[in-house]
């Protein structure tokens, strides 16, 4: 079987994407520095702790274990964060991200599956967002994402190198088998906030914008189980082992929830009420963010399993309870 180096495998949605790989008997090894990731996670393959900002120890990485391809998801990924500390971000995101395609380069490794996010398209005109849409970012997180990305173009174009960019739209939920899922206690993503509220882990749960012209006034996302978005990534390296030319793939189910949407589920699914306080809107919050997933069902032939508001709320509730 193929051999894959997962850098941030040891994160939210790398250590899906292992389990699902170690599932597959793919050879798998991880590299992370553990700075928001657990090596409890990290259910198959090696652990090699090391940062992707120091280039020796990520050729050394590469170099001993010869993968066939690297699926690269390290990064910081807190988007008011970046507003504050954009440098931290362009430094971890844009040139660790480099450092690793330098690494592949000079290790012979050419196959190569990127991290990307809807954040590229900003606040998109569009309802239905597809991967033609421009790249509007509107802060230092999204735009790191974006660089990344006109870098592959560049560095495909110039050298024998295959990338697939997946641009993931809202992640939520955990394994079904509930051994994995988010850990981060400072998780910002609405669906961990509520259940963990729901649990009494945190006070309340803040609404930004009660305004916003939707048809309850809260925002608009695309909510993707884990467990599918792993799935996205097992094809796309499947395809790239195939041969197959450099692509991008936006990762969502095409359909859209609300804040209260997801507030009045989780509240049905978990059985508790909690507190919901309405703030003022965040800047750079679009009304509405929905995938258009056509591309990635013909194209990889992708199936997901979990479209179900409901099933990813059970999931993330039943992972929460259990840590
Ligand atoms: N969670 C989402 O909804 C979402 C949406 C779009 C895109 N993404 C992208 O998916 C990827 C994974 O996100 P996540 O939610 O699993 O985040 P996460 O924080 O749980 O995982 C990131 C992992 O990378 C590791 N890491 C960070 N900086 C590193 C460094 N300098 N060197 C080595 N390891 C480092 C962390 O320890 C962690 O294990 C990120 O690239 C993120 O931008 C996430």
């Amino acid at each position: 079987m193929a051999k894959v180096l997962v850098t941030g495998g040891a994160g939210y949605i790398g250590s899906h994407v292992v389990k699902l790989l170690g599932e597959k008997d793919y050879d798998v090894v991880v590299y992370d520095n553990l700075s928001t990731g657990t090596a409890k996670a990290v259910l198959y393959g090696q652990l090699v702790e090391g940062d992707i900002l120091n280039l020796r120890d990520l050729k050394k990485a590469i170099d001993d274990f010869k993968p066939d391809a690297v699926m690269h998801f390290a990064a910081k990924i807190v988007v008011p964060e970046s507003v504050k500390y954009p440098l931290l971000y362009y430094t971890n995101n844009v040139f660790g991200t480099l450092n690793v395609l330098e690494a592949m380069r000079c290790c012979g490794v050419n196959k190569f599956i990127f991290s990307s996010t809807a954040a590229v398209y900003g606040e998109p005109v569009e309802m239905s967002i597809v991967e033609e849409t421009p790249f509007r970012p509107v802060n230092p997180y999204g735009k790191s994402k974006a660089m990344i990305e006109e870098v592959l173009k560049d560095f495909s174009a110039a050298e024998d190198f295959r990338y697939v960019s997946l641009r993931y739209f809202n992640v939520a939920g955990a394994d079904p088998s509930c051994t994995i899922g988010e850990t981060k206690k400072d998780a910002t993503h609405l669906i961990t906030m509520c259940v963990r509220t729901a649990l009494g882990k945190r006070e309340k749960l803040l609404v930004y914008g009660a305004d916003y012209p939707t048809r309850n006034g809260s925002c608009i996302r695309d909510y993707i189980h884990v467990a599918d978005l792993a799935d996205a990534h097992v094809l796309s390296l499947e395809y790239l082992l195939k041969g197959e030319r450099s692509d991008v793939f936006n990762c969502g189910y095409g359909r859209g929830y609300s804040v209260l949407e997801v507030v009045r589920t989780v509240r049905r699914v978990s059985g508790a009420d909690f507190h919901v306080e309405y703030v003022n809107r965040r800047a750079g919050d679009p009304a509405v963010l929905i995938s258009n997933p056509n591309k990635i069902k013909s194209e990889l032939d992708w199936k997901p399993k979990y479209n179900d508001l409901d099933f990813i709320i059970k999931t993330a509730w039943e992972w929460e309870k259990r840590i």
